[in-house]
């Protein structure tokens, strides 16, 4: 029997909830509190309806769209998976993903023996992710590939996990594109609330038949009461504004934390998101050197899965996390400057 290659995520671990977690990307903020209080008082005693029509509804107003065109998913990674499914029962053979990318799309992938392809233009299934990650860098290649004529990729799917969490700039694409591909939202990164489960899909408009089918790829009730109270929230006013907050203040906390590993002799990639990709300059790092940052309580993410070896993916911490990180580094580095990590 084939075994799946091992998944690799950042955030807790068998050693349990790092002190100082650089490791997700979800918002440093969080939680939102409303967003936390409507979880907090969700109805655990009864099923949720099972056809969502009010929570489906009020997504669709929210974003604008038809609500025939909202597909509720358990979480963002089961959505990756059952569009993944949908598309390897109609007959795609082929997929694109970005050269670094989340982890599950490529495991989706080879779980239903996709076979990548290096270009999305002719492949049964192309991602897209804006802003990127790990790179949290603007994805601007997917406009292109839906105006490829019959080379166009069958599926396309961009993904907007960090959307709500970019810190500057403007999306890839026109909003008008976003009609014709399919697009992933999963907002408990931006709500720091990732241990709550729940997302959803927008279909290109006039796909309600691949609704239809992937309607009935979904076992019922995809999402629990917990993950239907963040959704519902999460297109609540006091949510947004209390979100547009968090950006300015990760705006801040991002200048200070770059400065200071900059400082310390680490070199750090252009992202327009919360998160960035980083290495020691000259490298320089004992092979030992995660397991000393985990002891001391500080995790950061390895790139090496998301396609980027030798690169660490960082989220923007506040500044006594980035105090804790600087004198880590310091002490397992040995490359700190006097006076920059202070
Ligand atoms: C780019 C991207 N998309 C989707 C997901 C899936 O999110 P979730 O399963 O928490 O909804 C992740 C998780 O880290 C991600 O990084």
């Amino acid at each position: 029997m084939a075994t799946a290659s091992p998944r690799v995520h950042g955030g807790p671990d068998a050693a349990g909830v790092p002190r100082w977690d650089f490791s997700t990307n979800a918002n440093a903020c969080g939680p939102c509190p409303a967003a936390l209080a409507a979880v907090q008082v969700a109805d655990v005693c009864h099923y949720p309806d099972p056809s969502y029509r009010l929570l489906k509804a009020r997504l669709a107003e929210w974003h604008g769209v038809d609500p025939r065109r909202i597909v509720l998913a358990a979480s963002g990674s089961e959505a990756i998976f059952r569009l993944t499914a949908w598309v390897a029962q109609g007959g795609g053979r082929t997929v694109h993903l970005p050269p670094a990318a989340y982890g599950d799309y490529a495991s989706a992938a080879e779980a239903w023996g996709l076979e990548r392809r290096s270009q999305a233009t002719g492949a049964a299934l192309a991602w897209a992710c804006d802003p990127s990650s790990p790179l949290g860098q603007t994805d601007d290649r997917w406009p292109a590939w839906l105006r490829a004529g019959s080379d166009r990729p069958g599926v396309v799917v961009l993904d907007c996990a960090y959307a709500p969490l970019r810190l500057e700039g403007l999306h890839g694409g026109a909003d008008r594109d976003k009609d014709h591909v399919w697009q992933l939202w999963t907002p408990n990164k931006a709500l720091g609330l990732t241990g709550v489960r729940g997302a959803y899909l927008i279909a290109p408009k006039g796909a309600e038949d691949a609704v239809s089918a992937l309607e009935r790829l979904s076992p019922s009730w995809p999402v629990g009461a917990h993950g239907a109270a963040m959704l519902q929230a999460w297109t609540t006013g006091e949510v947004q504004t209390w979100l547009e907050h968090s950006r300015a203040t990760l705006r801040t906390w991002k200048a200070s934390q770059l400065a200071r590993l900059s400082g310390l002799g680490w070199e750090c990639l252009p992202s327009v998101a919360n998160f960035y990709c980083a290495r020691p300059t000259g490298g320089g790092l004992s092979p030992d050197a995660a397991q000393r940052w985990r002891q001391d309580g500080i995790k950061l993410r390895d790139a090496a899965s998301l396609g980027l070896p030798g690169w660490w993916r960082l989220s923007v911490q506040p500044p006594e996390a980035q105090d804790a990180l600087a004198q880590t580094l310091q002490a397992t580095s040995g490359t700190a400057r006097q006076g920059v990590a202070a």
